[in-house]
């Protein structure tokens, strides 16, 4: 695909994975729209986005959030079961199309059984698979009606394998495999693509409550950065329309998971 002039949907694009992809996006000239919780960090994301020369143009959400530089934002909880409708229209209205979502969003709630708390671990599923199950359909179908489009959806080296302590986890990441395969089968002949990027151990805020940082328990020295998996998207989308690639994993080269 020649990103250039396309429009993307990042969702958890406030800071990590997504916000790094916004970057690499925006230098590609895609036009963007941005959602997450944070507010400011949004809008520091969307500041960046508009500060260098790639393509965006400056948009309105109607959550009154909109940045003065190079994409829209969208404050919103993405377990709302209206977020992702809004995230497509906001979408059509600053730009007048919508090719890509990047389905990215997404919490880690990790423990042994003796201490984990089930109600995070709820909200985690509602986060990671009902909200992502959600976003996806409406992206789908949006591409159906345009006849074209791309689904990326962030799963996780725990979507094809499970690790201790983080079942939940990989379930809700192997949940997303599973709906991106089926999709991508349903589509196989069209001009729909459904990806996975699967990262092993990324520096983001996704980890940052951890009492010790998951790469020191594991005693890694050097592990993913935000740009590796971004790169790994960016890769993804630029493919030619004959290659469909379903999956994309990216791991810490001392990781020997
Ligand atoms: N870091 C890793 O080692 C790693 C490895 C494999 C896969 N992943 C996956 O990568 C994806 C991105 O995570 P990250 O590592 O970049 O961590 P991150 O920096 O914490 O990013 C997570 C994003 O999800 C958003 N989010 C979480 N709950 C939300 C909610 N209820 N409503 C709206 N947005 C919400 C956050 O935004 P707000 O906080 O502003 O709401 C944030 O933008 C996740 O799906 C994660 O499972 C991460």
């Amino acid at each position: 695909m020649d990103l250039k002039g396309k429009t993307a949907i990042i969702t958890g694009a406030s800071s990590g994975i997504g916000a790094e992809t916004a970057r690499q996006l925006h230098r590609k000239g895609v036009r963007l729209v941005l959602t997450g919780q944070r507010e400011a960090n949004l809008r520091a994301v969307a500041e960046q986005c508009g500060s260098d020369s790639g393509g965006s143009d400056s948009g309105g959400s109607d959550s009154g959030a909109a940045d003065s530089a190079g994409a829209v934002i969208v404050v919103a909880d993405i377990t709302d079961p209206g977020t992702p409708a809004r995230l497509l229209e906001e979408a059509l209205t600053a730009t007048g199309r919508c090719d890509i979502v990047f389905n990215n969003a997404g919490i880690l709630a990790a423990g042994p059984i003796e201490d984990i708390d089930i109600d995070a671990v709820c909200r985690m599923m509602r986060v990671n698979v009902e909200a992502a199950v959600r976003m996806a359909y409406v992206a789908v179908k949006h591409f159906k009606r345009t006849g074209g489009g791309y689904l990326i959806s962030t799963s996780s080296v725990l979507g094809t394998k499970v690790g201790l302590n983080s079942g939940a986890y990989s379930a809700t990441k192997f949940a997303i495999e599973a709906l991106s395969e089926s999709l991508r089968m349903e589509l196989a002949g069209t001009d729909i693509r459904v990806s996975c990027v699967e990262p092993g151990l990324v520096m983001t805020d996704i980890h940052r409550d951890w009492e010790v940082h998951p790469r020191e328990l594991r005693g890694m020295t050097k592990v993913l950065e935000p740009e590796d998996v971004a790169r790994c998207v960016v890769f993804m989308l630029e493919q030619p329309a004959h290659v469909a690639m379903p999956r994309l994993m990216i791991t810490p080269a001392e990781d020997a998971i």
